[in-house]
């Protein structure tokens, strides 16, 4: 096999690296912008600015010429970037370790090309799934779903984990703005109990619908926090025939489904080939469902299908999900930076980054190739953020002035759903000054200068002039959108998700499996049976035998 460090675009890149490495954004900017004034060309914010599906995409402040975009597009064909996205969209093993296709893309396909897996069109049942779940979601809304005592639903409480929370509640939160005006929604996902505890209380069991949504529906946390919720329904006047009224299932098995206690007739389904953290555009999307309608709903999908058609038809150089990639591979490959920040400026976002964390991290977060051998190269950054301009006030101090470099993406809708005073454009000018001052900093000249005109002594300009310093040369994109609505947010998270597969593609890794979350849950389980049987544990290491006993000595004394 050919190993992605082995590659001669690897190692081109390698070369233009250390050619690199002493240009500063500062440097590169003043090169673009004499050149661009001597031939009347573009500027630098011209030449790495991309539009595509709603998004603008500004690249300009990250440490690469021309040259260097050329060479990390070779990388990406060379990867076969190109020929591995076609397999997954037309259903190919893309995820081999689980034998499955990956084709969260079928469930936004808005074409009348069929999608074919093992001979079959996989599109009649995703479309049969689509008209279930608007007929049910214009029921609710409408208020002709009522509950046991005849009244309609106004509160929605979806109950699941990882992939089956974050992507609804991500979105239900980001379009609030569109969502109906009776339906409140709420997410359920710690199997800590105050979680589902302070999630119902308050909540009356005769107008709320409860989802429980688990691809597997084996999932620990998920079940207990379903068992909790049926076992506080019916502590109310509703009984075993009402349970059909207020609890649906969103689920690929329906043996487990039924085991529970939720009538098949009220489940959705979905497919193995729909992996959990890319599972928000089939039903797992019914919160989002109910809250925005289904006509919204299909412009959410519309968004992320323009976004597939971009991915596989745009060219590499000019193609936003790839140039997002490779960014990303030059910091982590290249130039060693082990994290990125993700800052929307967009109040709406605020679990954009959450979200990113699991498409991300669950997927890249690999150390073997496809075929097992051991990677030697960095695979995923560690993905964090919060919106802006919060984060500012938090962990902005270490991005400007720590000792890591964290590339940043900066997301701003340039119209508020909010529009009070000048509140938006407050929040706009900070997100542009961000960008700015990391890239720019502040010399120490600049430091004595301004302390000097303040009329600061020099004894004091000399204890704080270094503390004052900014180094700046700090990397960002900044992905622009008019407005955050449904059309634009199915096409930001495509974005995201085909990053993440271009990124693997190059590294060569398996995006679409996450066989490293199974030790937890295993070993969570039996330690789960040794502290309902609450003997003393001796099979386990000093520490974790320790923390065991601890825990049953202490609860004994408790009762
Ligand atoms: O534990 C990780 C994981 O398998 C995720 O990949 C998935 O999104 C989540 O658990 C929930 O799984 P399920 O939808 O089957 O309950």
């Amino acid at each position: 096999m050919t190993t992605p460090e082995s590659r001669p675009e690897w190692q081109a890149l390698d070369a233009h690296r250390k050619e690199m490495a002493a240009t500063t954004l500062v440097e590169l900017f003043a090169a673009d912008e004499a050149e661009s004034t001597a031939a009347g060309g573009r500027s630098r914010f011209e030449q790495f600015r991309l539009d595509a599906v709603g998004l603008s995409l500004d690249f300009s402040k990250n440490h690469l010429t021309a040259r260097t975009h050329e060479l990390l597009v070779e990388l990406a064909r060379a990867s076969d970037v190109e020929a591995r996205l076609a397999a997954m969209f037309d259903g190919a093993i893309v995820n081999p370790t689980e034998g499955r296709p990956a084709l969260h893309t079928a469930l936004r396909n808005r074409s009348n090309e069929p999608v074919e897996v093992n001979g079959k069109d996989v599109m009649p049942g995703i479309r049969e799934v689509l008209e279930r779940l608007s007929a049910f979601s214009t029921r609710v809304r409408e208020g002709e779903w009522k509950g046991y005592t005849g009244k309609a639903i106004t509160d929605v409480v979806n109950i699941g984990i990882g992939g089956s929370d974050l992507g609804p509640l991500m979105a239900v939160e980001a379009l609030a703005p569109f969502a109906h005006e009776r339906l409140s929604f709420h997410f359920v996902s710690n199997v800590d109990g105050a979680h589902i505890a302070s999630t119902l209380k308050g909540l009356d069991p005769a107008t709320t619908l409860v989802i429980v949504a688990s691809k597997t529906f084996t999932t620990q946390e998920t079940l207990a926090n379903a068992h909790s919720a049926r076992s506080w329904f019916l502590d109310s006047p509703a009984s075993d025939a009402d349970i059909a009224r207020h609890f649906v299932a969103v689920s690929t098995n329906a043996e487990a489904v039924a085991a529970f206690g939720i009538d098949t007739d009220n489940m959705f389904g979905f497919w193995d080939w729909v992996g959990g953290r890319y599972s928000l555009w089939s039903a797992i999307g019914l919160p989002l469902m109910l809250a925005i309608g289904p006509a919204q709903f299909e412009r959410f999908l519309a968004g992320a299908h323009a976004m597939d058609k971009h991915v596989r038809s745009a060219p590499l150089e000019a193609n936003l999900p790839v140039t997002l990639a490779l960014l990303s591979v030059w910091y982590g490959n290249f130039r060693e930076s082990r994290s990125q920040l993700v800052a929307p400026y967009e109040q709406y976002l605020h679990r954009f980054p959450a979200y990113l964390q699991q498409l991300t991290m669950e997927s890249n977060g690999k150390r073997v190739h496809v075929d097992g051998t051991a990677v030697n190269i960095a695979t995923e950054a560690v993905v964090w953020g919060e919106p802006g301009t919060n984060g500012q006030h938090a962990f902005f101090q270490l991005v400007h002035q720590g000792t890591h470099v964290i590339p940043t993406d900066f997301i701003l809708a340039l119209e508020s759903l909010s529009p009070i005073g000048e509140h938006h454009l407050l929040l706009m000018a900070n997100c542009f000054a961000q960008s700015e001052a990391l890239m720019k900093g502040k010399s120490r000249e600049a430091v004595v200068a301004e302390m000097q005109a303040a009329g600061i002594g020099d004894n004091e300009i000399e204890q704080l002039a270094n503390h004052r310093t900014f180094p700046g040369d700090r990397p960002s994109n900044t992905i622009l959108m008019q407005r955050l609505d449904p059309y634009t947010l199915g096409s930001l998270i495509a974005l995201y998700e085909h990053k993440v597969f271009v990124e693997a593609a190059i590294w060569d890794i398996n995006p679409f499996d996450q066989w490293g979350v199974e030790l937890g849950k295993q070993l969570a389980s039996s330690i789960a049976a040794e502290l309902r049987d609450g003997q003393r544990v001796t099979v386990h290491d000093s520490s974790t035998n320790g923390l065991i006993n601890y825990a049953i000595q202490q609860r004994n004394i408790q009762a």
